[in-house]
C-alpha cells in the first residue's frame, strides 16, 4: 500500500529515502536532465533523474498521465518554487518503474479553457484537476462536520427507500418500471419527506439522513436532476427548535470550512417583505439596491401608461443605482430593457440625476415630483433610477433579477462574502396559471400557522405557513417546517389543494392512516449539500462540486446515460415504445 503522499514531505525531510506513487502530472528534459512533476490526490513534487542514472532509459519513456513508482532521497531544491507546498525539495530518483501508460489525454490538465462537454465526457480525466478535486474534498469534509454534528446531538442516520412512492415535491418523478408487478413504477423519491415524517411516527424523534433526491425538472446552473439533501425531522419541536439547530449546524461548517464565524441568531426576512424589497424569496443581501414603491409619486405625472397601469391596481417601482449613471450608455440602457422583458416587465424607463434629471421619462417630471422622489429614494448626482410598471408580482421579479444582474455586472460583491438568513411566514398556496388552481408552496404536509387553519378553505391567497428556508448569497440553500400532525388538518389540507378523495387514498393513503395512530407533533429541514457546497467552494456552477453531474439535458456525456435498453429487458417489463 503507498504509505506516504506527495505533499507530506518539507525542507525537514532532506536526505529521507522516500517511496512515492503518482502520476506524472509534467515531463520536463533540461539539458539531459529530466524533470517529472508527479502528481498524486495531495499535490505534487518534483522528481529529478540524471542521465548517469539507471533509471534514465525508462524515464525518456514517461509521458504525461503515465503511472509510477518512485523510490529516491529528498534534497533541497536549488531555485524554490513558493506556489508548490513541497517548493523548497525535490526527489532525486533512485528507482522507478512504470505502473502503467497512458494515451495522451484529450486534453491538458493544467490549461482553463477547455470546453464543458470535453470536461464532462471525459471527467475521470477532469477529477484529476487540483480544482474539482479540492471541491469534493470539500463536499466530503462538510458531509463528516454534519454527521458529527447530528451524532452530538442525539440524531440517528436512518436510510429510507430509492424504490419509493411519489413524493410531492411538486418535481416530475423519475419512474421504475417493476418487472414482477407489471404495469406498476416506482417513484424515486425528490426528497425522504414521507419517509421522515413515518420514522417520526415510528418514535424515531430525531432522524438525519444524507439522502440521495431526484427531481425531473428543468436544470439550471444551482439544479440537477439527482441531488443530495441534508436531511432532518424531529419531534416534539416548533419552528425556533429546527431554526435553532440549523444554524448551529451552519455555525460549525463555515467553521470548519472556511474558518469563518457565523454571528447567530441569523437575520429573519417575512416573505413578504422579501419580494416587497428584493422580488425574489432567496434575496442576495451582500450589496444594497433594494427595491422601491413608487407609485405614489409617479402616478401623479401625467403619463398615460403610469396611470393605466395603477388604474389597474399595477404598481411603480424603482432601483437606485450609485454613482454610475455616467457608466450606462443608451445601449446599455437598452440591454437592461430586454433583460427585463425575459421577466415579462413591459419595459424599463430610466433616469439619470446629475442636479437634475435626464432620461427617457424626465420631461414628465415636474419640480415637486423631482423633489419628492429625490427625497424618498435618497438620489444624489451620478445615480441612475431604473424604473418599471405593471403587475406586482412581474415587477418585483423583474427588478429584483434586474437588481442581481447590476450587482454583477458592477462587480459589487465578491463570492467569499456570506450573508445567510432566514426567509419565514411562507404563505400555504401558491397560484399555479399553468394548473388553474392554488398549489403548495412548500409541500402539503406544512402546517398552516394556528390561526389560519380557518382560513384554509376560503382564503387561500391569505394562509400563511410554518415553513421557513435559509439563504445565502441569493440561493436557496435549506428549506423545511412544522408538519401538520393532526389528521383533520391534513385533510382539510387535501382539499385545499382539490385532491379528490380517490386521489388522496391512491397517493397518500398508507400515510394518512398512520396519522391515526399517536402522530407526535414533528419539523425538520433539509439542505441541499451541492448549493451549500457551491457556495464554500465559491463556484456558482454546481457541475464543479459533483463527480459525476449531468447536462441541462439531463445527460450523462461520459457514460451516455440514460440510453436504450434492449428489446428483452422492455419485454421483461412489458414495456412497448411508442414510435
Ligand atoms: P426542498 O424542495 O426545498 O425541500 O429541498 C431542500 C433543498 O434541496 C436543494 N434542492 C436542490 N439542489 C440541487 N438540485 C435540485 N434539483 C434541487 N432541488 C432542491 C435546495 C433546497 O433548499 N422535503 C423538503 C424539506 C423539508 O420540508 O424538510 C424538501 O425537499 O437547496
Amino acid at each position: 500500500m503507498k504509505k506516504n503522499n506527495n505533499t507530506d514531505f518539507n525542507i525537514n525531510n532532506v536526505k529521507e529515502e522516500v517511496e512515492l506513487y503518482g502520476w506524472a502530472s509534467k515531463v520536463r528534459n533540461l539539458g539531459g536532465i529530466i524533470f517529472i512533476d508527479l502528481r498524486d490526490r495531495s499535490g505534487i513534487i518534483q522528481l529529478v533523474i540524471n542521465p548517469d542514472n539507471n533509471c534514465y532509459k525508462i524515464a525518456e519513456r514517461i509521458r504525461n498521465e503515465y503511472v509510477l513508482k518512485v523510490n529516491g532521497k529528498i534534497e533541497e531544491r536549488t531555485s524554490k518554487n513558493s506556489n508548490l507546498k513541497t517548493g523548497d525539495i525535490e526527489v532525486i530518483v533512485t528507482d522507478l518503474e512504470i505502473l502503467n501508460e497512458s494515451v495522451t489525454p484529450v486534453f491538458e490538465l493544467d490549461k482553463d479553457d477547455v470546453l464543458e462537454d470535453t470536461r464532462l465526457k471525459y471527467r475521470y480525466l477532469d477529477l484529476r484537476r487540483e480544482a474539482l478535486k479540492n471541491n469534493l474534498i470539500t463536499k466530503h469534509n462538510i458531509m463528516m462536520c454534519a454527521r458529527e454534528f447530528f451524532n452530538d446531538n442525539s440524531f440517528i442516520e436512518v436510510e429510507t427507500p430509492i424504490l419509493s412512492k411519489s413524493t410531492p415535491e411538486g418535481a416530475r418523478d423519475y419512474l421504475v418500471p417493476s418487472r414482477i408487478n407489471k404495469g406498476s413504477f416506482y417513484a424515486l423519491p425528490q426528497s425522504p419527506q414521507i419517509y421522515k415524517q413515518l420514522l417520526m411516527i415510528g418514535g424515531i424523534e430525531k432522524y438525519f439522513q444524507i439522502a440521495r433526491c431526484f427531481r425531473d425538472e428543468d436544470l439550471r446552473a444551482d439544479r440537477q436532476p439527482e441531488f443530495t439533501q441534508i436531511d432532518m425531522e424531529m419531534s416534539f419541536v416548533s419552528e425556533e427548535d429546527v431554526m435553532n439547530i440549523t444554524e448551529k449546524l451552519f455555525k460549525k461548517i463555515f467553521k470548519s470550512i472556511k474558518n469563518i464565524n457565523i454571528k447567530l441568531p441569523l437575520m429573519r426576512m417575512k416573505y413578504d417583505d422579501a419580494i416587497e424589497y428584493y422580488g425574489s424569496d432567496k434575496p442576495d443581501l451582500r450589496y444594497e439596491m433594494k427595491i422601491n414603491n413608487v407609485t405614489d409619486i409617479l402616478n401623479k405625472c401625467e403619463f398615460s401608461i403610469f396611470n393605466n397601469i395603477v388604474d389597474n391596481n399595477g404598481i411603480i417601482n424603482a432601483i437606485i443605482v450609485k454613482n454610475v449613471a455616467d457608466k450606462y450608455s443608451r445601449k446599455d440602457l437598452d440591454g437592461l430593457t430586454d433583460f427585463v422583458k425575459k421577466y415579462k416587465a413591459n419595459g424599463l424607463f430610466f433616469l439619470k440625476y446629475n442636479n437634475e434629471f435626464t432620461g427617457s421619462i424626465a420631461k414628465i417630471l415636474d419640480d415637486e415630483i423631482s423633489n419628492k422622489l429625490i427625497d424618498k429614494l435618497n438620489i444624489e448626482n451620478n445615480d441612475l433610477i431604473l424604473i418599471t410598471a405593471g403587475e406586482r408580482l412581474v415587477v418585483k421579479q423583474a427588478l429584483g433579477a434586474l437588481r442581481c444582474k447590476l450587482a454583477k455586472d458592477l462587480n459589487l460583491y465578491s463570492n467569499s462574502d456570506y450573508k445567510l438568513l432566514w426567509i419565514v411566514d411562507f404563505p400555504s398556496f401558491e397560484w399555479s396559471e399553468e394548473e388553474g388552481r392554488y398549489i403548495s408552496c412548500h409541500h402539503p404536509f406544512t402546517a398552516p400557522k394556528d390561526e389560519d387553519i380557518d382560513k384554509l378553505l376560503t382564503d387561500k391567497a391569505h394562509c400563511y405557513s410554518k415553513a421557513y428556508d435559509i439563504v445565502c448569497n441569493g440561493y436557496e440553500v435549506g428549506g423545511g417546517s412544522i408538519r401538520i400532525h393532526k389528521a383533520d388538518v391534513q385533510k382539510k389540507m387535501f382539499e385545499a389543494l382539490e385532491l379528490t378523495k380517490e386521489e388522496i387514498e391512491e397517493k397518500f393513503g398508507f400515510f394518512v392512516n398512520a396519522f391515526k395512530y399517536g402522530t407526535p407533533p414533528h419539523g425538520g429541514l433539509a439542505i441541499g449539500l451541492e448549493r451549500l457546497t457551491m457556495l464554500l467552494c465559491e463556484t456558482d456552477n454546481i457541475k464543479d462540486v459533483i463527480a459525476f453531474p449531468k447536462t441541462s439535458s439531463a445527460s450523462c456525456l461520459m457514460s451516455d446515460a440514460p440510453s436504450r435498453v434492449d428489446g428483452m429487458q422492455l419485454n421483461d417489463l412489458k414495456i412497448n415504445i411508442k414510435k
